[in-house]
């Protein structure tokens, strides 16, 4: 008996949807064609209130590359909140969309000179750094800038390392700093990036003692700092079911760390990204084609690899996979829809029999998703953005 005859036998039973997505993704059908990504509003705002209540000392800057979406970034200019650009363009988008250049710290180490003199020219001050060569082109394009050095910290267990390409190594942070004053800059602290996903509360401690030693040392000598930057890395849960992650524990312990090591007069800040968008968003797309080869049943979505799941790639990302369909499930592959072999989504997915037309969604995907999708790879186009 092969699946469908399996299937048949069964009827397919509707659970009541306890979450209201289905329901959400259901009307949304009605008015828009597949593949869309929601990003809901309410939980854009939710996780934003949650970073503030978990850590009221920190303030958080919204890394916009984990999606730079204008609603999401007039959203979060709305309640108030500071962002983490890495390039010109992200400086212009923010600052059109209503940011003030004093709430936008410019977080990439490496940066041209063009777009040192744009911030400049936009008084955007607020730099991270992590070299010599650097500091001098910095010194010459905005003599006025504030810098923080970064060093490399561990990124033990986090899903994305961010300590291979940046970074100086903390015994030179103090004399890169005095250097920054030499140049005429305004040396003001230190940052770090724990690597993004990190479950491991650790390298936040870890990170919080170093950076206090190098605010010790630098004060010693004649070189008071006033800003810790914590970067990102906050995780979020992808699964339904996924155990380990708890960012209210995290967070208590990372404050409990932060009055420990700092006095008061010390400022923290954060780059949330992935915190701050990800739980936001659902991907929806359907199947487009489904045929039985090499013993399961292969489902073709009208979204893959190269748009809306390029996480799966650049974020490492695994999601959930979820359907309408209840009943009986079987190990099936699921694949994008260009002609690449590449563009195949899972091969041990198990899932009820799906039909063309059937919907195939996932949540928590509102981060590094959309943001690295190409625009039209084989012609077809990346998930529309609708916000709810
Ligand atoms: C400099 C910097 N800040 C912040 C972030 C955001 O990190 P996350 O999304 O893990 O919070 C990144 C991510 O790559 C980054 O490179």
């Amino acid at each position: 008996m092969n699946q469908t005859q399996q299937n048949n036998l069964k009827p397919l039973r509707s659970k009541p949807d306890l979450s209201g997505i289905e329901a959400l993704i259901r009307l949304m059908l009605k008015k828009h064609r597949t593949p869309f990504m929601l990003i809901r509003r309410p939980v854009l705002e939710k996780q934003y209130y949650r970073f503030k209540k978990c850590l009221p000392e920190v303030t958080p800057y919204y890394a916009i590359k984990a999606n730079p979406y204008p609603g999401i970034i007039k959203t979060f200019v709305k309640l108030g909140a500071s962002f983490d650009v890495a390039s010109a363009n992200e400086m212009k988008q923010v600052l059109r969309l209503g940011a003030t250049p004093s709430k936008i710290i410019f977080a990439n180490t490496i940066k041209s000179n063009e777009d040192i003199e744009f911030a400049r020219r936009r008084r955007v001050r607020l730099m991270t750094f992590d070299n010599e060569p650097e500091l001098y082109k910095i010194a010459k394009f905005y003599p006025k800038a504030r810098v923080l050095v970064r060093i490399k910290v561990a990124n033990q267990g986090s899903v994305v390392e961010l300590s291979l390409k940046f970074g100086a190594d903390a015994d030179q942070a103090y004399f890169m700093l005095r250097k920054a004053k030499a140049l005429g800059l305004a040396p003001v602290g230190v940052s770090f990036h724990v690597g993004s996903q990190s479950t491991n509360v650790e390298n936040y401690l870890q990170a919080l003692e170093i950076t206090s030693n190098i605010f010790k040392e630098s004060k010693a000598n004649g070189l008071p700092l006033k800003i810790v930057d914590l970067g990102g890395g906050f995780p979020i849960q992808h699964f339904d079911n996924e155990i380990g992650i708890n960012f209210e524990r995290m967070a208590y312990q990372i404050r409990k760390q932060m009055k420990a090591m700092f006095d008061r007069s010390v400022k923290f800040i954060a780059e949330p990204g992935r915190f701050l968008a990800g739980p936001s968003g659902i991907l929806v797309t359907q199947v487009i084609g489904r045929t039985f080869r090499n013993n399961k049943n292969y489902y073709y979505l009208n979204d893959g690899i190269y748009a809306d799941f390029s996480g799966m790639v650049f974020d490492h990302c695994k999601y959930e996979f979820k359907t309408f369909r209840r009943g009986p499930r079987f190990l099936s592959a699921l694949a994008g829809p260009t002609c690449d072999s590449f563009d195949t989504l899972s091969m041990n997915e198990e899932i009820p029999e799906l039909y063309v037309g059937d919907v195939v969604y996932v949540k928590n995907i509102g981060a590094y998703s959309c943001a690295s999708a190409v625009p039209n790879f084989n012609g077809f186009s990346p998930a529309k953005i609708i916000m709810v």
